[in-house]
């Protein structure tokens, strides 16, 4: 943060105290029925201003200063239409009124300027907050672990969690209620969908997709008398494999390169590279190019992809690019 942020914030600050007073000696000249009518509402926009303003500096963490720039603009403008309905009704002479308005529309220019993140958008409870040091995002609600290692681009939206020793690549996107323990590694550009949690021993390599609600597991034989914390099984998910919605990983299978799993199969077995599976026990039923076509081998053993126009090769049970 600069000088001039730093600046422009106490600024703010002090002018809309300034303000507050000066609002408060001018409402208790207002008639005395008005004192719970615009009077009382006046008192309260300004005081609210100045609320949002000093919860904005009380916060330590700068991506979450924003909000409470947005909330003091939306009050400082909230203030402005009542002092310009107090003088439209007679309330406020000409001087006092041309003086609040002034000072009121400088504190609502540099409450707008402050609301917004160093990308230049105003985040909101549906958007993620734009870290100043950080190249990546997260919602207001999500929860970083100190030490958590996140990539540049990538976003993390609500109420996910990231632990400490995850480590997360460039330009993933982790949806709703995403949960990456200790150790898990997720290369560059994993999407997963909401409702995930991805475990220790968990590895997914890029491109990786995961659809909502999968569940990936880490013990074999889990007894809740039994700590079995040093027997956590791999599960690698290899580069460009997808798995569908509410599909379950029994861990120690690792899924092949651009491998697709059906929505809601169980995978009990190691998955080859470009194999279709579905069901449960999870099955192979056929084979999907990396574009995420069926494949359909002719009598050569050769088969086109219809999205990529790309061909691959069916070669003693293993596909291949050719
Ligand atoms: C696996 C999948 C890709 C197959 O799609 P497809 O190639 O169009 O397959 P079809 O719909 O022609 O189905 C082929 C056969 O497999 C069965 N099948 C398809 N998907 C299945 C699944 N997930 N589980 C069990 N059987 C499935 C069909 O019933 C059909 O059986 P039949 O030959 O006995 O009639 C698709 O069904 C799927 O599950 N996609 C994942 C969607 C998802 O989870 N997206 C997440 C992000 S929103």
């Amino acid at each position: 943060m600069g000088n001039t942020d730093s600046i422009e914030k106490m600024v703010a600050w002090q002018k809309s105290t300034e303000v507050a007073k000066e609002i408060y000696l001018l409402t208790g000249a207002f008639p005395s029925n008005e004192l719970t009518g615009l009077a009382a509402q006046l008192r309260q926009a300004i005081v609210s201003t100045t609320a949002s303003l000093a919860e904005a500096s009380s916060e330590t963490a700068e991506e979450y200063k924003f909000p409470y720039y947005k909330q003091a603009n939306t009050h400082c403008i909230e203030t402005i239409c009542l002092v310009e309905l107090a003088h439209q009704l007679g309330l406020l002479a000409l001087e006092p009124y041309t003086s609040l308005m002034g000072q009121l529309d400088e504190i609502s220019h540099l409450t707008k300027e402050l609301s917004f993140g160093p990308l230049g958008y105003a985040p909101s409870s549906d958007a993620a907050i734009a870290q100043p040091d950080l190249e990546y995002y997260f919602h207001p609600t999500a929860t970083i672990d100190s030490g958590a290692s996140i990539g540049k681009d990538t976003r993390i939206w609500h109420y996910s969690h990231i632990m400490a020793r995850a480590i997360i690549g460039n330009g993933c996107s982790l949806g709703q209620n995403v949960m990456v323990s200790d150790d898990v590694i997720l290369g560059n550009n994993v999407k997963v969908q909401n409702n995930v949690s991805i475990y220790t021993g968990v590895i997914c390599e890029d491109d990786v997709f995961i659809g909502p609600s999968v569940v990936f597991t880490n013990v074999t034989n889990p007894r809740s008398a039994v700590s079995r914390k040093n027997q956590f099984l791999r599960t690698l998910v290899k580069q460009g494999a997808s798995i569908g919605a509410n599909a379950t990983i029994v861990c120690g299978h690792d899924i092949g390169r651009y491998a697709f799993i059906g929505a809601g199969a169980v995978v009990t077995k190691q998955v080859p590279d470009y194999a279709l599976l579905v069901g449960n026990p999870a099955r192979q039923i056929g084979w999907m190019s990396a574009h995420g076509h069926r494949l359909d081998f002719g009598p050569d053993n050769k088969a086109t992809c219809p999205g990529s126009g790309d061909t691959y090769l069916l070669d003693q049970g293993t596909v291949k690019p050719v």
